[in-house]
């Protein structure tokens, strides 16, 4: 299908979805569909419930923001759980302003335009759909017209509870144009829409002195008034604040800290009672999620303020800190440079990871463990197996400092380094060590980092330089392995074998001949050697895998090649202990003979195949280890 086709269905798709008719008919819809009439929040909720929910590792991952929040799982589902579901069943915190608080580029900004942009599809979907009395510039809940003594008898017809009073204008239509005739009033769907200012707002402060209170609120529509006779005719009211607008959905707040005051008191009614003033003219009860954002330091300064006082009560603030996952890291920077103009660059492997490590160790706190580095506790908070420690420790470090990610380098910084290095290198191809350097020469340029924060930085960049070193090494040693992976499992299976009988006293038998034969002590000290463990300790060695393995088969896993950070070590370092020479001489003859030449084009040729790496980058990487192994 071209594209212009897809406009044409797109186009008859939502003209299927219109709908308008009576106030009699609405009720028809309404006994069939009452959630059409639930509040705002109760529809943000369900909106993100309806995504799907996934419980991965024993935390909930709402799939409404798993596709483009990474590494926020514990500030959403907090989100979710202490505002969203509580308000969406009208409890009091609806009544409050959500407010996010977060570090710069912490994802605050992101997270409202997916609850915007997801409302303005949900609001096309059955579950979300959303009635108006038709013509309302407020889109106004069509139940407001059930007048107030006979709520109660509705709340038991229909089980839906009726909140807010009908705004003046429609009272006003509702005599002129319906003769009170309540049941014939029209009704339509309507559908989100911020471009077109329906359900959904956006406010933004400007110079506090020139800004009208209007912007939010709607205004007398001065040159109506002659037609109209007065100032409080309600038709000589311009409802269009974006707080009427954003009426039935939601509103973002943006910089709500650097407001005025005046504008936070309409909000404060707003959220309260549920209705706010305008002008000269009687409250205007509106339906809708308030969300601001702002940082730490603004939050501070705001609530040492006295006078904020009142304030402060009626606002809930969720924390939005950074992720603070070395992968998901990465998947923020791959999805910024997927949308960006570089995306066509080739990246070598391992230079988004990198750089990730880096950005998350500025976000770490040390821990008061002494056993756990910040490079450690790194490894941990990204799931990674480490021996000797569990998901209870890491759970523990994370407790020791509860406001941990609310500082640090943040991702839009990263990305600029990206991009300033890609444009600088001539060829479209940068791997770790530009970017690397690029972070470097950045941090002097940087406008908010303390000069202890610098010499903090600088000491990561040479931390993670050194991991890269050993990345890079490996990488090329593998590459040198004809079939790495099967190499070094056969490695391992043969030893695990010969482990097997030695624990339980009993022999192996020959694959080819079929006789039986003593477990090869030869080849298991071999291995072990290369970690280090000596002579006394390789019973204890030996029985402590055969205990790891039973328990893989007990929870029905596969002990693999990965499953033992050690024995990993262990094989990796006999593998390459082989082929240490040859990787080193290799790498680093400026003159290869005719046998290393083909050498060398077999390895490029694996890193392109097998690694991800492109011809540029395959011969940086062996030029630069072959640096590292002649040092
Ligand atoms: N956890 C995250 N997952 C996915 N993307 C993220 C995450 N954190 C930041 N980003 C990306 O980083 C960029 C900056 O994020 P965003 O603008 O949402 O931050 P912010 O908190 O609003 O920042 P500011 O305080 O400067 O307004 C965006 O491109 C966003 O997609
Ligand atoms: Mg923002």
């Amino acid at each position: 299908m071209d594209i212009l086709q897809k406009i044409a269905r797109y186009r008859e798709e939502e003209e299927k979805l219109k709908w308008e008719g009576t106030f009699a008919e609405y009720l028809e819809i309404l006994k069939e569909k009452p959630w059409v009439a639930q509040s705002a929040h109760s529809r943000v909720y369900h909106m993100i419930k309806d995504a799907g929910v996934e419980v991965v590792n024993g935390r909930k991952r709402y799939k409404f923001f798993s596709h483009h929040l990474f590494g926020l799982e514990e500030a959403l589902e907090r989100l979710v759980e202490e505002y969203f579901h509580p308000a969406a069943k009208r409890l009091d915190v609806r009544k409050r302003i959500l407010l996010l608080m977060g570090p710069v580029g912490g994802g605050k900004s992101t997270l409202v335009t997916l609850l915007k942009r997801g409302l303005e599809e949900y609001s096309k979907t059955d579950r979300g759909a959303v009635y108006a009395i038709k013509g309302c510039p407020m889109h106004e809940d069509p139940l407001h017209l059930i007048p107030h003594h006979l709520r109660d008898d509705f709340y038991r017809e229909y089980g839906i509870r009726i909140e807010g009073e009908l705004s003046p204008l429609n009272m006003m239509r509702l005599e002129k144009e319906y003769g009170g005739r309540i049941e014939d009033v029209m009704v339509e769907r309507i559908f989100f829409s911020e471009n077109r200012r329906v359900g959904i707002g956006t406010f933004s402060p400007s110079d506090p002195k020139s800004q009208d209170i209007a912007d939010l609120t709607g205004s007398i529509d001065f040159s109506t008034i002659a037609e109209y006779g007065s100032e409080s005719d309600p038709r000589a009211y311009r409802f269009d604040g974006e707080l009427n607008k954003a009426n039935r959905g939601i509103m973002e707040f943006q910089e709500m800290l650097k407001c005025d005051e005046k504008f936070l008191w309409h909000l404060l009614s707003l959220t309260q009672e549920g209705n706010f003033k305008a002008g000269r003219f009687a409250l205007i009860s509106a339906d809708e999620l308030i969300v601001a954002h702002t940082n730490e330091t603004e939050y501070r300064s705001f609530i040492a303020n006295k006078k904020n006082e009142a304030l402060h009560s009626r606002i809930i603030v969720m924390p939005i800190p950074y992720n603070l996952r070395v992968s998901e890291e990465e998947r923020i920077y791959e999805k910024m440079i997927r949308e960006s103009d570089v995306a066509n660059v080739h990246i070598a492997p391992h230079t988004l990871r990198i750089a990730a490590m880096f950005t998350i160790l500025t976000r770490l706190k040390e821990s008061k463990r002494p056993d756990v580095d910040l490079l450690k506790k790194m490894r941990l908070y990204d799931g990674e197996m480490i021996e000797g420690f569990n998901e209870v420790d890491v759970e523990e470090l994370k407790k020791e400092h509860p406001d941990e990610g609310m500082s640090g380098i943040d991702p839009r910084y990263v990305i600029n380094r990206i991009s300033a290095c890609i444009i600088r290198k001539e060829v479209p191809s940068i791997n770790a060590l530009d970017v690397l350097r690029s972070l470097k020469e950045g941090l002097d340029q940087h406008p908010s980092i303390s000069k202890e924060d610098r010499e903090r930085y600088l000491n990561f960049i040479s931390l993670v330089r050194k991991e890269y070193d050993e990345i890079a090494k490996q990488e090329v040693q593998k590459a040198f392995v004809y079939s790495y992976e099967e190499s070094a499992k056969t490695l391992m299976d043969n030893y695990l074998d010969n482990v097997e009988a030695y624990c339980n006293k009993t022999k192996l038998r020959d694959p080819l001949t079929g006789e039986e034969m003593n477990p090869d002590e030869k080849l298991m000290r071999s291995i072990e050697e290369q970690i280090g463990i000596s002579e006394n300790a390789k019973k204890a060695f030996r029985e402590e895998i055969l205990i790891r393995i039973s328990a893989y088969a007990r929870k029905g896993q596969r002990f693999d090649y990965n499953s033992h950070e050690r024995l990993r070590e262990a094989i990796q370092k006999k593998l390459f202990a082989d082929l240490k020479d040859i990787v080193k001489i290799t790498t680093s003859t400026k003159t290869p003979d005719e046998q290393q030449l083909k050498k060398i084009n077999e390895v490029v040729a694996r890193l392109i195949d097998e690694y991800g790496y492109n011809s540029t980058s395959a011969n940086e990487l062996l030029r630069y280890v072959g640096s590292l192994l002649n040092r």
